[in-house]
């Protein structure tokens, strides 16, 4: 339970807000390369923090992260001509190279030095691991985002985005929450493949979940118990502010190890709407095969168009999530086709923003806690020392993982090395 200005100030993401200061301070997924893929192919609408922007690659191959709205008139530039190493207003030809320059002003004598004086807001972007990665802070980036699944061969690893129509946190919230995946996830018959992951997810709800702070944020471990003194664990991280790392090591039968590793990037749109970047990479020397690709698929649901204009999800709030009662008493604990969708219909079920004044949480509850109280603690000190948790390298090394051990084995010095490895720089 958090109170009302609490709740307030971890959700709010606008550019004056104290939590909207503190996600400028990061390097942000803005969109993935592939959707601007063509030198002067077609602008794509980027929204973030708040601000309406549009990304374009130009003739050089350089990527633009600008204004949306033309500095004229303010015609989206969505509608531009992208031609030329630059983007051009299709209402009166002004156009804007990549720093958001003003570099042609067809509508202006050539006499006149009104053109010098016209620039839109742009912001640096960096292209790693597929997605193109924009800072909005003040003065310099910091270091690049680099992740082990950043540095994949492109050809290891995909990523998609969703987006999501609730508040970002209550997104991260559901990404954190392991206990949830005992309950929402689960098949109610062995052999349904209906919410594509079966087995594994039906499992037992955890015993508890140990909780360490880092200087990146946090790693959590759930501890299942199993047969014979034995436990189950699982270790997630939370990179600040918006990365989650979840463990997909063991296979079908629970004892073969995979090499993948998953999660997300829950990016605020607004204080309303967040894009979730969905990843899944395959550490090694293999390329990811077919059916670890389908995977994330298979998340999302499996219904033609799942994901639709603008990355709106089919299954969204104006239908109720299609859910299906008939399926939710026969075959899954929820009713509705595929992973992420579960998650997106319980959060968005909250209302956009959740009242946290209103919530009683539980024993499973402490990485939740631990986020928040992280969060609140960096948005709440006077005057913060040095950077906020998550922007030096120090996460560069993270990897989820999951072993089963005997009872008395303490995750964090036996399993240390697996998932805090060294890291590559
Ligand atoms: S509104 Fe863009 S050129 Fe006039
Ligand atoms: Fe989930």
């Amino acid at each position: 339970m958090l109170s009302r200005e609490d709740n307030a100030l971890v959700t709010r993401v606008g550019p004056d807000a104290p939590l909207g200061r503190l996600m400028r301070r990061y390097w942000l997924p803005a969109l993935l390369s592939d959707e601007i893929a063509e030198p002067d192919g077609p602008p794509v609408r980027v929204r973030l923090l708040g601000e309406s922007l549009v990304a374009f690659r130009d003739t050089g191959g350089r990527v633009g992260l600008i204004e949306e709205f033309c500095a004229h008139r303010r015609v989206s530039l969505f509608l531009g001509r992208n031609e030329d190493s630059g983007l051009r207003c299709v209402y009166h030809g002004w156009k804007y190279d990549v720093d958001g320059r003003c570099v042609d002003m067809p509508t202006e004598p050539p006499e006149t030095d009104f053109r010098s004086r016209i620039r839109l807001a742009a912001y640096p972007t960096v292209e790693l691991g597929g997605v193109v990665w924009a800072y909005l802070g003040d003065g310099e980036a910091p270091a690049e985002p680099r992740f082990e699944w950043t540095g994949l061969r492109p050809d290891q690893r995909v990523v998609t985005r969703t987006w999501q129509e609730c508040n970002w946190l209550q997104a991260l919230e559901g990404g954190i929450d392991s206990a949830h995946a005992s309950a929402l996830h689960t098949t109610l018959t062995p052999d349904t493949k209906r919410a594509g992951l079966s087995g594994m997810w039906t499992v037992p709800v955890p015993l508890r979940d140990e909780v360490e702070v880092t200087d990146y944020g946090h790693v959590y471990a759930s501890i299942r118990p199993m047969a014979g003194g034995r436990k189950w664990v699982k270790v997630y991280h939370w990179v600040m502010p918006c990365h989650t790392f979840f463990p997909f090591e063991l296979g079908g039968d629970g004892e073969t190890l995979q090499p993948i590793v998953n999660g997300h990037m829950f990016v605020p749109m607004d204080d309303r709407n967040t894009m979730v970047y969905n990843w899944i990479g395959k550490y090694g020397e293999a390329p990811l095969g077919r059916g670890e690709r389908e995977i994330l698929e298979w998340s999302r649901g499996r219904a033609p168009g799942e994901v639709g204009a603008g990355h709106r999800k089919l299954r969204n709030r104006d239908v109720d999530w299609l859910i299906d009662r008939e399926v939710q008493k026969t075959e899954t604990y929820s009713g509705i086709d595929g992973i992420n969708n579960q998650d997106h219909a319980v959060q968005e079920s909250m209302g956009p923003i959740v009242d946290r004044t209103k919530e009683n949480l539980g024993t499973t509850d402490a990485a939740v806690i631990a986020t928040r109280r992280i969060l609140l603690g960096r948005l709440k000190a006077a005057a913060p020392d040095g950077d906020p948790p998550g922007v030096a390298p120090t996460y560069y090394g993270v990897r989820a993982i999951e072993r089963v051990v005997d009872e008395d084995v303490d995750w964090r010095t036996a399993l240390k090395d697996l998932y805090l490895r060294p890291a590559e720089g």
